[in-house]
């Protein structure tokens, strides 16, 4: 008989369960967050861009920067994860991928497509006039793809049973997992995280306007708020129709089966609650910084029990055909602490490149050069005012809050 799941390596798994769970858990959690503000990012660039307004287009340009330093951050904290999954559930990660192969093998060039256009809209923003909106809303997409195909490869390694036959029906490497019912709520939910995310995102940006722009400033928060609310609000309904659609095994998990999959799901929706409320409650207030701190804070902890609570559930899900706890454990201690090292300098290192940038910018602000006024990461909280600057905000019809890049 054929089996269904390849057997796994004849090398036992290299490092401690715990220790390669809790990796998993870690770095996951910072893809998701920078994938939210990538794909959510370039959602709200599109929109802002294409409503015109020239506060509007300026939240757009300033996400438009953002995006090539957030999809950096996205890849390299993608791999780090990957390399745990290929080592824990290598067997069945690679056989979805092969059933899978064609789109999943396109991500690649996707990617790439997806960088250029960042690239192009942060640094020739000026010169595409309407395109820019259309610009940010292909660059959305192309990132809508990779996130759906992901969703279809880490929903397709649950179900091995399914692996022979697929593949038998259709070789070609296009086996897309529409059978799957929780599917759609699924990429739904991470879609409608990363829209909240990214509106949290600028939200807070706009808190560091306040103090020399106060009316862009109360009015970007109250955009971002408003976005991060709303999509929210929708993912409490659209998380509910995911959790209907697990199977009652997994299900069962959640509702007491299991005291760390339960204790994630309570923290989990009342963080996931207070965030929405702190954001909501910061709209209408006078110092919303601590109120944004506050959901921030809330909704990263929201991130963290969804990352453990997902894996939790594809181990009970897998758990008749593959257990995770049960495979053999060898750990290679010197491997591991030299994995540890590199990936603590890594961390400094790219902490050191983001200030590099951030000093940059300010050294260009004290130049009397154009910077990053709006919710990107680079920018230095140093802001010019220009004569028409200060018109508008006193109310004055002509002013341009958001001058065009010179450069
Ligand atoms: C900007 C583009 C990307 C987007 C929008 C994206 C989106 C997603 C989404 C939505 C998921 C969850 C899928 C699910 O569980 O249903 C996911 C998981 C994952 N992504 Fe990304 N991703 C991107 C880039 C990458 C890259 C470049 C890598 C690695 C090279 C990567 C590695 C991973 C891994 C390893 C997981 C699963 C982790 C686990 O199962 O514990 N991603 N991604």
């Amino acid at each position: 008989m054929i089996p269904s799941i390849p057997p796994l390596d004849p090398i036992p798994i290299p490092a401690p369960l715990w220790l390669l769970k809790g990796l998993l858990w870690m770095t996951f959690s910072i893809h998701l967050v920078f994938m939210n503000l990538t794909l959510g990012g370039a959602l709200l660039a599109a929109v802002h861009a294409l409503r015109g307004k020239d506060r509007d287009r300026g939240v757009s340009r300033s996400l438009a920067r953002m995006l090539p330093y957030t999809m950096a951050f996205t890849i390299t904290f993608g791999v780090v994860p990957l390399l745990f999954v290929q080592v824990l559930y290598g067997p069945l990660f690679y056989s979805a991928t092969i059933l899978l192969a064609t789109p999943f093998l396109a991500i690649i060039g996707v990617l790439v497509a997806a960088y250029y256009g960042m690239y192009l809209l942060a640094r020739k923003w000026t010169s595409y006039g309407v395109w820019q909106g259309i610009l940010a809303a292909m660059v959305f997409l192309l990132l809508g793809y990779v996130g759906f195909v992901n969703v279809n490869v880490f929903t397709l390694m649950l179900s091995p049973d399914r692996f022979h036959d697929a593949y038998l029906a259709s070789p070609g490497g296009l086996q897309l997992n529409f059978a799957e019912p929780t599917l759609l709520p699924r990429f739904l939910h991470m879609l409608f995280a990363a829209v909240a995310v990214a509106g949290l995102g600028v939200a807070y940006f706009g808190t560091r306007r306040l103090k020399l722009e106060p009316e862009a400033g109360r009015w970007q928060v109250k955009n971002g708020a408003t976005w991060f609310a709303a999509a929210t609000i929708l993912n409490l309904g659209i998380g509910g129709w995911w959790l209907m659609a697990i199977p009652q095994e997994g299900l069962l998990l959640f509702m007491g089966g299991s005291t760390l999959a339960t204790g994630a799901f309570v923290v989990g929706l009342l963080c996931g609650v207070s965030a929405l409320v702190l954001a909501l409650v910061g709209i209408n207030s006078v110092k919303p910084l601590p109120l944004l701190m506050g959901s921030i804070h809330a909704l990263t902890l929201t991130i963290v029990c969804m990352v453990i609570m997902r894996d939790m559930l594809r181990d009970a899900l897998l758990k008749p055909a593959f257990d995770v706890h049960a495979q053999p454990t060898a750990p290679q201690w010197v491997a591991i602490a030299l994995f540890l090292t590199l990936f603590v300098v890594g961390i400094a290192a790219s902490v050191w490149l983001l200030r590099l940038a951030r000093k940059a910018a300010k050294e260009k602000a004290s130049r009397g050069e154009e910077v990053n006024r709006g919710p990107g990461l680079t920018d230095s909280g140093l802001h010019i005012f220009s004569a028409e600057d200060s018109q508008a905000m006193r109310g004055g019809s002509s002013g341009d809050l958001f001058p065009r890049n010179p450069t």
